[in-house]
């Protein structure tokens, strides 16, 4: 078989890349996500859907740490499973908060998953989807029309890279979620090198 083309000037997709080309934008979202909110309290139940590295947790750890001392006792009150988004096993009813950070963009069925984060959330419970707008995607898309032609098929990451306010209001109000807020907030990453 034989090997995909791969321009020369690619580079290798490996752990290191996405870490600088993620940088700590969702930690900084998450952050500031949190600071919306009204803080988490002793007895509250979080669900960090798609947890990734665990931005969410990590700034809820920074924000409200529990209050037994993590030094003496460094096992932190989460607990890590792996599950489809799409279709979670939680109970009704579970969690106080919901996080879903930059995770929609990616489902094979996104209504779905805003239905199961509303159906795992309590009545009274708070539900987070975020989204991004990349100013990078626009280029990248006309990169594919240019080198790749209009007929062929985008490839996938690129395709569904824009979940954003639109997307999101579609799938939410597929799911029934009520009182829906949008706030915009911003995060920068600077690649390469800067010459400012
Ligand atoms: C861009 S990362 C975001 C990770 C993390 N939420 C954050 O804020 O950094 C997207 C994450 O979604 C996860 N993911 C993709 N499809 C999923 C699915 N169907 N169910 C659960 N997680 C999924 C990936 O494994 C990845 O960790």
């Amino acid at each position: 078989m034989t090997a995909p083309f791969k321009p020369k000037q690619a580079l290798d997709f490996d752990g290191a890349l996405l870490q600088e080309l993620q940088g700590d934008v969702s930690d900084t979202i998450a952050q500031q996500v949190l600071e919306e909110l009204p803080p988490l309290t002793a007895t509250s139940v979080v669900h960090d859907n798609g947890c990734g590295p665990g931005a969410v947790t990590m700034a809820m750890m920074r924000n409200n740490p529990p209050a037994d001392n993590l030094t003496d006792n460094p096992s932190w009150p989460f607990k890590v499973e792996t599950m489809d988004a799409c279709n979670l096993t939680f109970p009704d009813n579970t969690f106080d908060y919901s996080f879903t950070n930059f995770v929609f963009a990616g489902l094979s069925d996104d209504g779905g998953a805003a239905s199961h984060i509303l159906r795992t959330l309590k009545p009274v419970g708070t539900g987070v989807i975020t989204g991004a707008e990349m100013p990078w995607q626009i280029a990248l898309k006309n990169a594919h029309y240019k080198t790749r032609g209009t007929e062929e098929p985008m490839a996938h990451f690129l395709s569904k890279s824009c979940y954003q306010k639109e997307e999101i209001e579609r799938a939410t109000r597929a799911a029934g979620w009520k009182d829906v807020k949008y706030v915009q907030k911003e995060a920068y990453l600077i690649l390469g090198t800067d010459l400012g």
